[in-house]
């Protein structure tokens, strides 16, 4: 089966942490959306790495990682990415692999990113600028390039007609980074691309599966991005919820197993957009800072907030979420009293579904409150059986709102300050 590993959020849940733990039980782990948005910090030997478009199994010697279909790859980005985890583990190459019907991300989707957010002034979607609107707008236009396309003898002349195409679309911008200077290392790490393990990946994922090798389905991003469930226009441009695996792997829906849920025991965001329950005061400042919220890919300052189990059990919902994963319960330990958002009310009305329009003003959360757990930091449990009551009730109330159990619960980085509630069966 392949087991599915999602955020629940706005991104950044602890995805790369959490795949890290969870890989030791898998063959292999398989990115299928997104690009080098992403940002998935691990923590190996003490030392940080963030991966943008590698899979998070990728420092276990037993894994295999690919990159699915689904993913558009910057191929500069993904050779410095290379170049870098190599360094950290050495054999990492050789468990590498590339659906060769992965799209990529050309110089001049960079800059039509970064032209059309500029344009966009205010109301800008804070873009990572990496490129992936426009390369998924290729990709559904039919006129994008792919992995595979590198390989064929007429790639300069296809690189070449899509590039005029965006050099007219660039012409209606006024501001235009010099993407030309960016050429360059786009061509030089052509060959690095061409000598990677290309392959035909739902034919390979198929003869996995039929070997009985366990598969792990590695998310980016967060459902509330999703292109078509999240808060749209400030989404990515990827299906970011379980739907995604099959189209971005090329996987049945019926090999489906267990769906993994990240949630951060509160909420941050990225970026513009609604967030109905961001904090913009002092407790929000604390979060921040206890939670160390600065994006692991542009280090941009991440909005923080209380929990909304509106939002999550919409994503719940949506991705069929069977376990679910609390990150980042040690960044409440000081924290008391505690909310989460239980419902929304516009003009004296209460719901707990989500709402066509997010950003409305009239839009309000209402809140449960908890005490806490000051007395005991969760961030000094071993196992499950020391954490304080106090978390035990959060938890507990978050599990029967959802309809969900909580498998896991995070308190540190590191791979091993993950408390198993109730052990899955993988
Ligand atoms: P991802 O994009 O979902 O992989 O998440 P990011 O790596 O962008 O952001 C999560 C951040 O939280 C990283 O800096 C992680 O090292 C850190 N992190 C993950 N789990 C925990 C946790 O349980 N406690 C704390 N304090 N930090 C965590
Ligand atoms: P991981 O995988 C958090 C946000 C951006 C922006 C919007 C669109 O690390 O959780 P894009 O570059 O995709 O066109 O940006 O989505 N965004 C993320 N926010 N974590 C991510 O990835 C993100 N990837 C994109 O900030 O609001
Ligand atoms: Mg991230």
């Amino acid at each position: 089966m392949v087991d599915v590993l999602i955020g629940l959020q706005w991104g950044d849940e602890g995805k790369g942490k959490i795949v890290d733990f969870l890989a030791a039980n898998y063959d292999i782990i398989a990115r299928f959306q997104g690009g080098p948005n992403a940002g998935h910090t691990l923590y190996v030997k003490g030392e940080k790495v963030v991966l943008h478009t590698i899979p998070s199994g990728v420092f276990h010697p037993h894994c295999l990682n690919l990159i699915g279909n689904g993913v558009v790859i910057d191929p500069v980005i993904l050779q410095k990415e290379i170049a870098k985890v190599s360094a950290l583990q050495p054999d990492m190459l050789s468990r590498l692999f590339v659906s060769h019907r992965a799209h990529l991300i050309l110089p001049t989707h960079r800059a039509l990113d970064a032209a059309s957010e500029a344009a966009k002034g205010k109301a800008k979607i804070g873009s990572t600028l990496k490129g992936i609107g426009p390369a998924y707008m290729d990709k559904t236009g039919r006129n994008g390039l792919r992995v595979g396309d590198v390989l064929r003898p007429d790639f300069t002349q296809r690189y070449a007609s899509i590039k005029g195409k965006h050099v007219q679309m660039l012409q209606q911008y006024d501001e235009v980074p010099d993407w030309e200077a960016w050429e360059h290392e786009f061509m030089q790490s052509l060959t690095a691309l061409k000598s990677l393990n290309i392959v035909n990946a739902e034919y390979w994922l198929d003869r996995a599966l039929s070997e009985g090798k366990q598969i792990l389905a590695e998310g980016a991003q967060g459902s509330m991005l999703d292109i078509d469930f999240g808060t749209y226009p400030f989404v990515t441009s990827s299906n970011t919820i379980t739907a995604g695996v099959c189209a971005g792997l090329g996987i049945a829906p019926s090999r489906i197993g267990e769906v993994f849920g990240i949630t951060k025991a509160y909420c941050t965001r990225v970026g513009g957009g609604p967030f109905p329950t961001e904090l913009e005061d002092e407790t929000g400042e604390a979060l921040r800072q206890a939670g160390g919220e600065f994006g692991a890919t542009t280090g941009r300052p991440r909005r923080c907030g209380w929990m909304d189990l509106v939002a999550l059990r919409y994503a719940v919902m949506l991705s069929g979420v069977t376990k679910l994963i609390m990150t980042k319960t040690d960044v409440l330990d000081s924290f008391s009293p505690l909310k989460v958002a239980v419902a929304y009310e516009r003009q004296g009305q209460q719901s707990r579904e989500m709402p066509y329009e997010l950003n409305d003003a009239e839009l309000a959360p209402v809140y449960h409150e908890f005490r806490g757990w000051t007395e005991t930091p969760v961030s000094k449990c071993q196992d499950a059986t020391q954490l304080p009551k106090g978390f035990i009730e959060f938890a507990r109330y978050i599990e029967q709102y959802l309809g969900a159990e909580i498998a896991y619960v995070s308190n540190g980085t590191a791979r091993e300050q993950l408390l198993g509630l109730k052990k899955p069966e993988i």
